[in-house]
C-alpha cells in the first residue's frame, strides 16, 4: 500500500517537472530546486563545454570536452533515467535494469527521489567503487559474469533482468527500462545533449566524438546534429577487443547483428575507430595532467580518437566525457603502479 502512495506522489511530481521544463519556468541562475532530479542537464541547464589546451596545442583543431560529470548523479547516464522511469507504469512493483554501473546509480537515485524500490544487475568486474556507490544508495545490487557494457540480451546481465521481467514466478514483481531498446534513450540525447551542442558552439560544430555503449549517446546527439548541418562529421569510438576494460563501452564490429543494440541507426556515424585500453587509459592521465579534468577511462579513449583527428583535420570538435575519474581510482591504481615501476627502473638504468 505504501509503495501506491509514494508512486501517486512520484506521479505528481513528474507532470509537475514536465510543465516545468518546456516553458523553462526553473530559474537555473537562481539555482533554487523543489527536487535533485530538476538538475539533470538540459538545453536551459547545460553540462559545461571545456576547451582542452594544452593536451591539443592545434589551434586549427579546436577540442571540447562536454562535462557530463556535472549531472546530479553523476553521468550522462542521468538524462535517460528520468525519461525513461516517466514512461513506465510501476504500479507496485520493482524496477530492474542491467547497468555498467552508471545508469544503476543514476536509476537508484531518481528512484529513491520518487520513492521507488530498485534492483541493478551489473557486470562483476566493474569496479567497486561502483558496486559500494549502488549499495550506498539503497539498490539490492546482483552480479553478472558479463561484458563490461551487458552484452548479450539472453545472457549475464541483460539475460538475468529478462528472466526476472519474463519468468512467470516474477512477471509481476519486476518492471524493466531497458536503455538497450528504448527509444527514449535516443529522445533525450536528441532533446537535450544534441541541443545542448548544438547552442553551445553557436553551430559551428564539425566533429562530434562519443563511444558505443547502449548507442543512445551516438543516435541521439548524431541525429540532431545531422539534421541541423549535415556536414558535421559523427565519429564512434570502440574498444579495440571484446575483453576490454573500459566500462560502459562495448565493442560493436564482429558483434552478430542480434547482440548491436537496437537502437543503434548507423547511418549518422561517418567514422567508427577502434581503441585499445592502454591508450584510452594513458590519455585520460594525460589530461588530468595537463587540463586538470580528472575524466574515466572511456573519455580516455574518445578523446584519443579526437587527439588523432587533430593532426590532420580543421575544424571545431566536442568530445563526450561521459563521466569522471572518481569512480574508477582502483582500475587507475593498475596503470600507476607501472608508471611508478617504469620511472624506478629507469632511475636504476641511469646510476
Ligand atoms: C561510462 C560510459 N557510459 C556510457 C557510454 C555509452 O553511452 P551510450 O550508452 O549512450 O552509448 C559510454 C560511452 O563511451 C561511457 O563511456
Amino acid at each position: 500500500m505504501w509503495r501506491g502512495v509514494w508512486h501517486t506522489h512520484a506521479k505528481i511530481k513528474m507532470v509537475n517537472r514536465n510543465k516545468l521544463l518546456p516553458d523553462k519556468g526553473l530559474d537555473h541562475k537562481l539555482r533554487v530546486y523543489s527536487d535533485i532530479t530538476q538538475l539533470i542537464a538540459s538545453p536551459e541547464n547545460p553540462t559545461p563545454l571545456v576547451r582542452l589546451n594544452r593536451i591539443n596545442p592545434n589551434k586549427d583543431f579546436q577540442i571540447y570536452l562536454k562535462l557530463e560529470r556535472y549531472n546530479p548523479f553523476g553521468s550522462i547516464k542521468d538524462r535517460i533515467v528520468y525519461e525513461m522511469l516517466k514512461a513506465l507504469e510501476i504500479g507496485d512493483k520493482t524496477v530492474v535494469e542491467p547497468s555498467s554501473g552508471n545508469t544503476g546509480i543514476a536509476l537508484a537515485c531518481v528512484a529513491n527521489a520518487l520513492g521507488i524500490p530498485i534492483e541493478i544487475v551489473v557486470p562483476e568486474r566493474i569496479p567497486d567503487e561502483k558496486k559500494v556507490m549502488l549499495k550506498f544508495l539503497g539498490a539490492k545490487v546482483m552480479e553478472a559474469d558479463d561484458a563490461l557494457c551487458p552484452l548479450f540480451p539472453t545472457e549475464g546481465a541483460r539475460g538475468l533482468v529478462n528472466g526476472l521481467i519474463k519468468s512467470p514466478a516474477t512477471k509481476d514483481s519486476y518492471i524493466s527500462p531497458n536503455q538497450y531498446e528504448n527509444e527514449l534513450n535516443v529522445e533525450a540525447h536528441y532533446q537535450t545533449t544534441g541541443p545542448e551542442i548544438w547552442r553551445q558552439t553557436q553551430g559551428k560544430i564539425n566533429y562530434f566524438f562519443a563511444g558505443y555503449g547502449t548507442c543512445g549517446t551516438i543516435t541521439g546527439v548524431g541525429r540532431y546534429l545531422k539534421e541541423q548541418n549535415p556536414e558535421i562529421k559523427i565519429i564512434g569510438v570502440e574498444p579495440s577487443s571484446p575483453n576490454h576494460k573500459l566500462p560502459g563501452m562495448k565493442r560493436i564490429t564482429g558483434l552478430d547483428e542480434e547482440f548491436i543494440p537496437k537502437i543503434l541507426d548507423t547511418s549518422v556515424v561517418d567514422d567508427r575507430v577502434e581503441v585499445t585500453d592502454e591508450d584510452a587509459y594513458r590519455t585520460a592521465i594525460e589530461l588530468a595532467r595537463k587540463d586538470g579534468i580528472p575524466v574515466g577511462p572511456t573519455t580516455g579513449a574518445i578523446l584519443h580518437v579526437a587527439l588523432h583527428y587533430a593532426k590532420s583535420n580543421r575544424g571545431l570538435a566536442v568530445v563526450i566525457s561521459p563521466d569522471d575519474a572518481f569512480k574508477y581510482a582502483s582500475f587507475y591504481q593498475d596503470i600507476l603502479e607501472t608508471e611508478t615501476k617504469e620511472i624506478e627502473e629507469r632511475k636504476y638504468e641511469r646510476t
